[in-house]
């Protein structure tokens, strides 16, 4: 029998998938650093809201990437072996503002990255290549929410001299897929500002930052305690903002460490959204209430270990006593909104807390502290006590 060669319309091969699946987790990996490092210096709080989801959407992205990525080549993450794609990557972070930045990921560089993902789908091999198609097909459905989300926020930002460049940066990788004709590399723009990674949190000009104005309420005043609980919910933004710095001040740690974190962070900007969401069910506005940024200022003149065990065996771990007895306080009260939303935080603090017991040891270990894990989370919970608890927050010089 005299079987003739078949030529393969699907232009994608083996080798060709592997290469792009590694630029592809590359971009997204970067997004999530990007980001991450830009969150607690964007002062429109709707939008520092949305940039938790948005980088841990990105998270997933990273993690699908490397599911696959791991079945086909070893070590999974690599770079791309391409200077002018992490030229890219490296310069979006230092935009001279937050809407530029992200008109720079989300006007230029996301939507090539959906044409991209589309042409994949179509030009790999499909049933051979089928896992890769699944994750594709799938990370599309929050690509494409995403730059419609774009679209509404930055509807008032017009293109400028930043989103060029980065179009031009783009442009001289060879698109997303490095396949398309490259471009000479551009200069950088004069509006270019080196990033630095924020040690104090923005909020918009509808806060005050002033907490001596709020009043603790009586421990007998049922309703005042209520309020005051998701006054402080409305607040947790903070926390989320430790999250984030933490993230970008560690690109070293194993990616499950990048992961997680970008789920702490964005659920503390969920739980932000469970204090806005309950003070408007209550017909209150939760911009007419004061924003604490002293807290992050505070925690952010440490160590990134330091910080993550201020946060989780502090903060997190001591949670638990007081978050039960609101729980059965609301219930015995008939409130079932603050009950349920106690319910769910107190499942995302557990989580949290065990993220802390797992990843300060790794933490410790790369920091190069000397001191064994014990005394380290010690010495971190005396601080605690003596900085935090007592309300001082210092920040030393
Ligand atoms: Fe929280
Ligand atoms: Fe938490």
């Amino acid at each position: 029998m005299d079987l003739r060669i078949v030529e393969p319309d699907e232009s994608i091969d083996f080798r060709m998938n592997k290469r792009l699946l590694n630029r592809y987790r590359f971009i997204e990996h970067e997004m999530v650093r990007t980001l991450a490092g830009w969150l607690p210096a964007v002062a429109h709080m709707e939008t520092k809201l949305d940039m938790g989801r948005l980088l841990w959407e990105d998270a997933q992205h990273v993690q699908q990437l490397y599911l696959r990525l791991r079945e086909v080549q070893n070590p999974s993450f690599r770079l791309p072996d391409d200077p002018a794609l992490e030229r890219l990557m490296r310069e979006a972070l230092h935009a001279p503002g937050a809407e530029d930045l992200l008109a720079g990921l989300f006007r230029v560089i996301k939507p090539a990255l959906v044409v991209a993902y589309e042409w994949h789908c179509e030009q790999t091999f499909a049933n051979p290549d089928a896992p890769t198609r699944y994750y594709l097909q799938h990370i599309l459905l929050d690509e494409r929410a995403q730059l419609a989300w774009a679209e509404t926020a930055l509807a008032s930002h017009p293109p400028g001299d930043w989103e060029a460049y980065i179009a031009a940066l783009l442009a001289a990788a060879g698109g997303v897929t490095g396949l398309e004709a490259r471009a000479p590399a551009p200069d950088a723009p004069a509006c270019r500002r080196t990033f630095e990674a924020p040690r104090e949190a923005a909020r918009d000009a509808r806060f005050s930052l002033d907490m001596s104005t709020v009043a603790r309420p009586a421990a007998d005043d049922r309703a005042g305690q209520r309020l005051d609980e998701f006054r402080n919910y409305a607040q947790e933004v903070l926390a989320a903002e430790t999250c984030a710095l933490v993230l970008y001040l560690t690109p070293d740690m194993p990616w499950e460490f990048t992961y997680d974190l970008a789920r702490h962070c964005y659920d503390e900007t969920r739980h932000c959204r469970f204090g806005i969401e309950w003070l408007a069910r209550h017909g209150l506005d939760y911009t007419t209430f004061p924003q604490n940024t002293r807290i992050y200022a505070w925690r952010s003149q440490y160590d990134p270990v330091t910080q993550y065990a201020l946060l989780t065996m502090g903060n997190e771990a001591h949670v638990f006593g007081y978050r039960q007895q609101r729980q059965r306080e609301y219930e015995a009260l008939g409130d079932r909104l603050s009950e349920q939303f106690v319910t769910y935080d107190m499942a995302d603090e557990r989580q949290h807390v065990s993220f802390g017991r797992r990843w300060l040891p790794e933490l410790l270990r790369r920091s190069g502290d000397p001191r064994p894990l014990d005394m380290f989370i010690a010495d971190a919970m005396a601080l605690w006590e003596r900085e935090y608890v007592s309300g001082a927050l210092p920040i030393h010089a």
